[in-house]
């Protein structure tokens, strides 16, 4: 497959431009040559390039920012999909759209996880444009694949892993304070760019939740993370609402991969397992950089 994909120089679009050159043709413009809110640019290239299948790993990705920067979430988060989608009903490819499990209110009691079509309800700017993104997605294309994931860490670009390092060395003996009241299920950047290959190369479409297996509060992932790396810092739980933050954070984010699971396409695996393959990869690099940060 020709696959053309935008954000490529993000966490996840890095990881699947490298996971998916392996057996595909890989166009990966930067922002700088196509930027998914000319509508102009977007058709200029697409015409140009003749894609496959068009990725749309851009975004406004900041949470905290996109409370008050409410123009350019719409322009990367809205009209950006809204683009890239009218352009590939005009070039009949097929689109492959990133979401996000904050579309959802986490409301629902847990252990009980958010399913592909539960009713989205987001509390957060950025969970209402991503919602709108998808509405965009879905009335555009005529061949697409949505994919709402969650609580995603990888090598590349920020994540919780890094920030959760970042503190924790900083902080060294001083206590570190996470949340005990919120719930997902941390998942591989990496595991998600196998997981949209093999959506790609088995002809999946529709909206599909994609996340590691089984869940953990965000206080055991960073225990977790933190005892595995050897770090020392002492954690404490404390309770979202202590947080400060700006924006509103769903408590459960689980979401359910029935829809891969169904059609026998589920490579996502359990949460830890892939943990613990990143940070014996990875962690002694993390711990590098954490100490630059
Ligand atoms: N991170 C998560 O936990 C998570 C969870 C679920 C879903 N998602 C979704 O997955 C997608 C990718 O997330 P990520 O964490 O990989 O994001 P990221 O690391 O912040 O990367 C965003 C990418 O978008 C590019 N970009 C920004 N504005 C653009 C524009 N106007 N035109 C073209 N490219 C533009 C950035 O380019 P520059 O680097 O040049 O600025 C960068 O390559 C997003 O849609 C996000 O909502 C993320």
């Amino acid at each position: 497959m020709k696959i053309f994909i935008v954000g490529s120089t993000g966490m996840v679009g890095r990881e699947c431009k490298e996971v998916l050159e392996q057996d595909h043709e890989m166009i990966c413009p930067g922002k700088d040559e196509v930027d998914v809110i000319s509508w102009d640019v977007v058709i200029e290239n697409l015409a140009e390039v003749a894609p496959d299948v068009i990725i749309n790993c851009a975004g406004f990705t900041d949470m905290k920012a996109c409370e008050t920067e409410d123009f350019a979430v719409r322009k990367i988060n809205v009209e950006g999909p809204r683009n890239l989608a009218q352009a590939s009903a005009r070039f009949g490819c097929k689109m492959v759209h990133l979401s996000c499990g904050h579309v959802f209110d986490g409301k629902k009691g847990m252990p009980q996880p958010y399913f592909e079509d539960d009713t989205p309800n987001p509390l957060s700017a950025y969970g209402k444009s991503k919602l709108e993104s998808e509405i965009a997605v879905r009335s555009n294309s005529p061949n697409y694949i949505i994919i709402r994931s969650i609580c995603l860490y990888g090598i590349n670009g920020k994540n919780l892993v890094k920030s959760i390092l970042a503190q924790a060395v900083r902080k060294k003996k001083e206590v570190l304070r996470i949340p005990e009241d919120q719930f997902g299920a941390p998942t591989w950047s990496y595991r998600l760019a196998l997981q949209i290959k093999t959506l790609l190369e088995k002809g999946g479409r529709g909206t599909y939740h994609l996340s590691a297996g089984g869940y953990c509060s965000r206080f055991e992932f960073a225990k977790y993370l933190l005892d595995r790396l050897n770090i020392k810092t002492p954690v404490e739980p404390c309770k979202l609402k202590d947080l400060d933050d700006p924006f509103v954070m769903p408590v459960n984010c689980l979401l359910e991969n029935r829809l891969s699971k169904k059609h026998g396409l589920n490579v996502m695996v359990d949460w830890k397992e892939d943990l613990d393959r990143f940070l014996d990869k990875f962690g002694k690099e993390l711990i590098k950089e954490a100490r630059r940060a």
